[in-house]
Parts: C-alpha cells; sequence; structure tokens
C-alpha cells in the first residue's frame, strides 16, 4: 500500500526522499510525489506512474537530486500512492495542498467521512482539486489553521483529527513553519529514524535503514512534532509521551537485490538461512525455547482451544499450523481468513489462544481479528517479521519469525519462517501436554535443524523446475491437488502462481476434484500435484491417474523415498527425504520456484505485480 518518508537534516533531501520512496516500492504504487520547503517556498511535484517518473520530473524542474548536492531544503516529505478514492493520476496523487498552499498533506489509510468533510468544507468555500479523501484532510487542517487567526500548526491538526473519522499516517508541512514536520498516526504504521541533527519518518524500516538503525515505532492516536534536532510525541490532548527506541539489526543490505534479478529469487535463496536463524536458536540441549512465551504446563493446560487468524500466505501458514497442532497436541484449532473472522461471532474466551500470523504486521485485517478476539477475552500470540510492528506491539506475546526484510510483494521467506514458528510451537506445546513421546521430541528437532541444508539442496537443482516452467509458462488453468498437508500447501502454491503469473488457478484436495472441478479438466490442462504424505500416496494416484486420463499434463513433487514408485504423471521434481509431517517445508520452495520461474517466462512484474501491494492497511 501507499509509502511515506520524510526528512529534516543537512542531506540533500531530495535525494534521500527519492531514495525512501524507491526502497517502499515493494509495498504496491501507482503514483509518486514529493513537497518541500526550500527558501520560505513550499513546492510539490507529483506523478502518476514509477518513482522514475517522478525522478525525472525533479529533474527536469531545475533540482539537484545528487546524493553529495547542498541542500537547501528545510523539510520534506514523499509519497508512494495505491489508489483507493480517485484513479491513478497526477491530479490524485499526493502531497495535496490545501487552498491557500500553506498546508501539504501526505496520506496512508482511509478517511471514511471524507464525503461528508468535503460537502462541509465546499459549503466554506473551499474548492477541490482532486477525487481523493486525502486532499479534505489538507483543507481541513487549513480552515482550523486560519480559522481563530492564531495559526497553531499543531493545533489545527489536532482538531483536525477529532472530525476525521477513519485511519492514518498523516505527515504535514506548513509553509509557515519550515523546519518542521508534523506527523499524526491511527492503524497505519509510521517509523521514526533517529539521527545526530537529522530525523527521518518512514511507513516501513527499508526506507531508513542506510541512515540509521535507532528507530521508534508510533503508537496510535499520537502525534510526533519533529525537527532536525528533536522529536516530541503526544497525545491528542497534547500531552508528551514517552517513547522506546528500538535498535534494528537488520543488514542495510538485506534491502538490496544483491546481484539477483529479483528480490523474490533472492527471496527465496534466502530461505535456507532464514528457517535457520528462526528455527535453530530455539533449539538448545534437547528443548525448544520460546522467548517470552510462557509454555508452563499451567499455562498451556489451560488452554481449550487454539483459534489462527491471517491472511494469505500467513493464513495458508497457519492452515498447516492447525494441522499439526491437532495431530500433535490433540487440542482443537480453527484457522479463519482474518477478513471472515471479525464477523463471524467466533467462540472463543479466556480458554483461547488465538496465533495471529503476520509477515508485516501491519495488515489491518489480521490486526482487527486480533484485537477482536482480545476483546473476548482470549490469549493472544503473534508470529511476526517485522520487529516493532503493531501487531507484535498489541499482541500479548510476540515470537519473530528472522526472515529479515521481504521485499518482493509475493511472500517466499516469511513462508517458510512462519512455518518454522508453527512447528517449534505445536512440538513445544506437545512435550508440555505430554502428548509426545521424549524420542519423538528429539527426533523432531533434528528434523527442523536439517531443514536448511534441504533447501539448500533443492536450490541446487532449480534449473529442473526452471525447465519445466519455460515449456508450460502458456498454461491457461493450473491446478494443484493434494492431500492432508499437500492440501494446505497446494493452497499457498496456488496462490503464489496467480498472484505473479497472473494464470488462473485453484487449489484443490486431493478427493475433491471429482465432485464438480474435474470437469475442466481436458487436454493438455496442467495439474500439479504434491504427493509427500505416506498414507495418502496411494490415493493421489488415483486422483493423479483420474486427471491424466482426461489428458492433464501433471507434475508430481515427490520424496525421494517415492522416487521408483509409479505416478501416473509426465514429471517429477524430487525432494530430499523428510519425516512427512515436515514435508510442506520442502515442497513449498520448489512451489515458489515455480510460480517464480512461468511469470519470468510470461515477462510479469515479479516483484511488484499488478494490483497488489506488500502490506495490506484497509479492509
Ligand atoms: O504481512 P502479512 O503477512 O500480514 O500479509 C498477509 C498477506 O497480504 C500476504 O501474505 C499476501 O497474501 C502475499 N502477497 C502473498 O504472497
Amino acid at each position: 500500500m501507499c509509502g511515506i518518508v520524510g526528512y529534516i537534516g543537512a542531506r540533500n533531501t531530495l535525494s534521500v526522499l527519492i531514495k525512501g520512496l524507491k526502497s517502499l516500492e515493494y509495498r504496491g504504487y501507482d503514483s509518486a510525489g514529493v513537497s518541500f520547503i526550500r527558501n520560505g517556498e513550499l513546492t510539490v511535484i507529483k506523478k502518476k506512474g514509477k518513482v522514475k517518473e517522478l525522478y525525472k520530473a525533479i529533474d527536469e524542474s531545475g533540482y539537484n537530486l545528487s546524493e553529495s548536492g547542498k541542500n537547501s531544503i528545510s523539510a520534506g516529505i514523499g509519497h508512494t500512492r495505491w489508489a483507493t478514492h480517485g484513479a491513478p493520476s497526477d491530479e490524485n496523487s499526493h502531497p495535496h495542498l490545501s487552498m491557500n498552499g500553506k498546508i501539504c498533506v501526505v496520506h496512508n489509510g482511509i478517511i471514511e467521512n471524507y464525503a461528508e468533510l468535503r460537502s462541509y468544507l465546499k459549503k466554506k468555500g473551499y474548492e477541490f482539486s482532486s477525487d481523493t479523501d486525502t486532499e479534505v484532510a489538507a483543507q481541513l487542517i487549513e480552515y482550523y489553521y486560519t480559522k481563530g487567526g492564531d495559526q497553531d500548526f499543531e493545533g489545527s491538526i489536532r482538531r483536525a483529527l477529532q472530525d476525521i473519522v477513519g485511519s492514518y499516517a498523516l505527515c504535514v508541512l506548513c509553509v509557515d513553519f519550515p523546519d518542521k514536520i508534523i506527523c499524526a498516526k491511527k492503524d497505519n504504521p509510521i517509523v521514526i529514524g533517529l539521527g545526530e541533527n537529522e530525523n527521518f519518518i518512514a511507513s516501513d524500516i527499508p526506507a531508513l535503514i542506510e541512515y540509521t538503525r535507532d528507530v521508534v515505532f508510533m503508537e496510535d492516536n499520537c502525534i510526533l512534532i519533529m525537527t532536525k534536532d528533536s522529536i516530541v510525541i503526544k497525545d491528542v490532548h497534547g500531552e508528551v509521551v514517552d517513547y522506546e527506541v528500538s535498535h534494528v539489526d537488520w543488514d542495510a543490505d538485506a534491502a538490496q537485490k544483491g546481484g539477483y534479478a529479483h528480490f523474490m529469487m533472492k527471496e527465496m535463496f534466502e530461505e535456507p538461512k532464514a528457517f535457520e536463524a528462526t528455527v535453530a536458536p530455539r533449539i538448545k540441549d534437547g528443548d525448544i525455547y520460546l522467548e517470552h512465551f510462557p509454555c508452563t504446563r499451567e499455562f498451556v493446560s489451560d488452554i481449550r482451544s487454539i483459534n489462527i487468524v491471517a491472511c494469505g500466505t500467513a493464513y495458508h501458514a497457519g492452515c498447516i499450523g492447525k494441522y499439526l497442532i491437532e495431530k500433535l497436541c490433540r487440542i482443537p484449532v480453527t484457522c479463519t481468513v482474518a477478513s471472515e473472522f471479525i464477523y463471524s461471532d467466533p467462540i472463543i474466551d479466556e480458554h483461547t489462544l488465538t496465533v495471529v500470523i503476520s509477515q508485516s504486521g501491519e495488515t489491518l485485517d489480521t490486526r482487527n481479528a486480533m484485537r477482536e478476539a482480545k476483546n473476548r477475552g482470549s490469549k493472544t500470540l503473534a508470529i511476526v517479521n517485522v520487529i516493532g510492528s503493531t501487531i507484535a506491539r498489541e499482541a500479548d506475546h510476540v515470537l519473530y519469525t528472522a526472515a529479515g526484510p521481504e521485499i518482493s510483494v509475493a511472500s517466499t521467506k516469511a513462508y517458510t519462517t512462519q512455518l518454522g514458528c508453527v512447528y517449534l510451537l505445536a512440538l513445544k506445546f506437545a512435550k508440555t501436554l505430554g502428548t509426545i513421546t521424549p524420542e519423538k521430541y528429539t527426533d523432531y528437532q533434528y528434523e527442523l535443524l536439517e531443514m536448511p541444508s534441504k533447501l539448500k539442496r533443492i536450490l541446487d537443482v532449480q534449473d529442473r523446475i526452471q525447465r519445466f516452467a519455460s515449456s508450460e509458462f502458456n498454461a491457461e488453468s493450473i491446478f494443484f491437488i493434494g492431500r492432508g498437508l499437500d492440501y494446505y500447501l497446494s493452497m499457498e502454491a496456488s496462490l503464489k502462481l496467480k498472484e505473479i503469473s497472473y494464470i488462473h488457478s485453484e487449489a484443490y484436495a486431493g478427493g475433491e476434484l471429482k465432485h464438480g472441478t474435474i470437469a475442466l479438466i481436458e487436454d493438455g490442462t496442467l495439474v500439479v500435484s504434491p504427493i509427500t504424505q505416506d498414507e495418502l500416496a496411494g490415493k493421489m494416484e488415483s486422483n493423479i491417474k483420474e486427471v491424466s486420463t482426461r489428458g492433464a499434463t501433471v507434475l508430481a513433487i515427490i520424496p525421494e523415498r517415492f522416487a521408483e514408485r509409479e505416478f501416473s504423471c509426465n514429471e517429477k521434481f524430487i525432494i530430499p527425504d523428510c519425516d512427512e509431517l515436515f514435508a510442506p517445508i520442502l515442497t513449498a520452495l520448489p512451489c515458489q520456484l515455480f510460480a517464480y520461474y512461468m511469470a519470468v517466462n510470461k515477462g510479469c512484474d515479479i516483484d511488484k505485480p499488478r494490483n497488489l501491494a506488500k502490506s495490506v492497511t484497509v479492509e
């Protein structure tokens, strides 16, 4: 979704803003803009399209964009917009100026009562030049700024916020206060980067990491007043509030492509390392340690049901979690798409543990679901990748995945590391409840520790997937079928394929196809089938036989121990052997590679697929 950057300091502001916007491109956007105060004048430059169009427009306006360029700008803000209200266009791009040209605003989120505010302001004589909800914020702030005649920049924002219903990360410049940026936050992230005689703001860490590792995650319903050498955070009543400085230890290079053609490829290659970093430090002396999460017998025995909520890929990791926890711990688990959960009148109470899974820790549906679960008395555990993100801060307990920054919109290493956490959780609970033998507990820890080297072995032979994709990329529709864990994995494989290659795809339980969908199978339809579960392999052979007899081309993904077994498939991709319970961790990677190469062959925009955003902060 939209991205925000802001800077005050001695560096070339335009260079910081453009670099910051580029590093937020992964969030998905359709236009970009900057505004800045220079020699007492407020300038706005904005363009529909990519940041490079904006760069060109700034350059053509005669501004120096080089990093070493002299800075004559006292404060600047920038934005990448993912259209919600009003089509992508120059006019609808942010920043938005108020009518008298004094106030300038960039905004992430949605002002829900914008129509009402707009007609109110129109009656007061305000004219609007865009279709956006954001322009209302700029005009409303100006209205209060000029109304009393006292021109109180901070006060006018606070007053405007009283009228605004919705969600926002709002950053505001006022030409009369050339050395200040004021931000307000509710339900959309703002990270403050602290420097020496300079300060930064951004909607995500990659925009700051080159300059500072010391960051403050703004809380909801707060206002930030930032100058080059100070930050002050206040609540809605104007009272100063304390804040905590966090140190981010992400490698600055982690947010760079590092020689790979796409972030997605780089991130798949990082899976062994990311999985190891997530799992290995938590396994010590034959036991599993989940920091900050009480796994005492008393705590775990009190949990009568587990409720997993998440969206997209994270939801698919949750489905695997449901299977594992039920199998290993015999606790009933539901796994629900977060956007549905909130409206489902869920049966949960203080004996329920709600596990929310989110890479970004900012997904609004997931956050709302967690809040709903909390309101109903549930304990909450968040499995999150981004340190200090809203979900991480609001959950009772957090288990961080150690994937590092994931830039590609298509989630790959985040999924594998989410699986790492759900396996650790299931095993630890089973041990605590005594539903697993000590021998199995030990064996399963080894299984987890061996995953990184097995993932590397898959990467070593990824050219086989590449070749298969090169011959199949014209497929119009692809079905993924599997049983048990392979079915849940198929759901993720299908999502990955469709989101980046735009090929229609569906995932089905192997036995379900014959209840309707098999009607779609015809000569040449591609069917991909992970078959990794011993007890279900025979049944899966029947299911792929059913489709191959009807002309389907079948790719089977199987473990080494099935290599010599006869399957009715055209192609086999063999993954290393492991205990069948752990197979999804390995099977995911060839499916991601398959999606990647199909999309590359089709010439798709791999890291920024159409219509998608990395962090989805609207409902
Ligand atoms: O940041 P989150 O994990 O909460 O995001 C949830 C989904 O939006 C995300 O997994 C999405 O489905 C990915 N683009 C899939 O690759």
